[in-house]
């Protein structure tokens, strides 16, 4: 069987399939049965620096080809998120990549330098969620200025509690250039990138009330009709930076993952096919990716990240 484990920015990962944010809950107890179910690491939902209530329901559709949701970032705040994380760092089963989000910049600079402050291996900095924007306006990942500035803002006040914490930026696919926001970004100090956010926002009628199905109306589009863009924007990030990627966005198979890591990506989020496939979807997926490496002669999958040749 071939070594699936990866070093992602000096962070070891058994394997490299990632719980992505905001699917499976937000208590030690759902990370830990994550890792049970073969993720090689963890992403937390994305933490506010206070409670953050979401969009009422029905917040999510799901359809044999994508999903869409505007859960709206719901979160009971860092307080609460830190007991989880501690309670999770207590046996430390895998890394723990802790999302985080908020409204200003300056909320940014506090909840990064709390979440510096615990036992996290990497802070996601979420820029990029399309389902608050009734509150908050466009999401700083599709602002140039404003991606740089906040990644400047969480890349000083983590260093400043955790000097060699990476910081990675979660980019949105909703943008004119990711490369240039991903540029943007590095500049700002970015260790790396999570990349895609949903897609959209999207529209879902009930045919037989003619009223959107969701109640925020809108909302992000995720699962398997995404894969494409992220494949494509991940090989563009790469290509542009070189910094480590977490592909994320309908990879929902080990072949997927194989593919979005040939585009570039040293991690793989796995979010929507959570949904399709169960939680044991981590194990099944890492099946299906021995099985494709022994059969090529394969024997480190590190060999495979941005291989593919254009
Ligand atoms: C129900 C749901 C909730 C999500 N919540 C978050 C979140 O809190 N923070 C975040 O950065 N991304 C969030 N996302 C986006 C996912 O992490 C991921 O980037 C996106 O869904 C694409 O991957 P997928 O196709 O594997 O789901 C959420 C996605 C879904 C489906």
């Amino acid at each position: 069987m071939a070594n699936l484990s990866v070093s992602f920015h000096g962070v070891q990962f058994g394997n490299p399939t990632v719980l992505a944010s905001g699917v499976l809950g937000v208590t030690s107890s759902t990370w830990r049965s994550v890792v049970q179910n073969g993720a090689g690491g963890i992403t937390t939902k994305s933490i506010w620096l206070e409670e953050h209530h979401g969009h009422p329901n029905p917040t999510m559709i799901t359809t044999p080809y994508y999903m869409m949701n505007a859960v709206g970032l719901s979160d009971a705040g860092v307080e609460k998120a830190s007991s989880e994380i501690a309670s999770f760092s207590n046996e430390k089963p895998s890394p723990l990549i802790a999302s985080i989000v908020a409204g200003t910049p300056g909320d940014f600079e506090q909840v990064a330098e709390k979440v510096a402050g615990l036992p996290v291996d990497i802070i996601e900095v979420n820029i990029s969620c399309p389902n608050v924007e009734s509150e908050f306006g466009r999401p700083f990942a599709c602002v140039m200025p404003d991606a740089k500035r906040v990644t400047e803002i969480v890349k000083a006040a983590a260093k400043k509690v955790n000097p060699n914490l990476p910081v990675i930026v979660k980019l949105s696919p909703n943008v004119e250039s990711i490369t240039a926001i991903a540029n943007a970004c590095a500049e700002g100090g970015a260790d790396g990138f999570c990349l895609i956010n949903t897609i959209g926002p999207g529209l879902a009628i009930n045919l037989e009330t003619r009223m959107p199905i969701l109640s925020n109306k809108v909302g992000g589009v995720s699962g398997p009709a995404i894969k494409p863009v992220a494949v494509k924007m991940v090989r563009d990030v790469y290509t542009a930076t070189k910094l480590p990627i977490i592909g994320t966005g309908g990879i929902t198979t080990g072949l997927d993952a194989l593919e979005i890591m040939m585009a570039g990506a040293t991690l793989v989020g796995v979010g929507s096919a959570v949904y399709y496939r169960g939680i044991d979807v981590f194990k099944k997926m890492t099946h299906e990716m021995n099985e494709w490496l022994d059969k090529n002669g394969v024997q480190n999958v590190a060999e495979i990240i941005g291989t593919v040749k254009m």
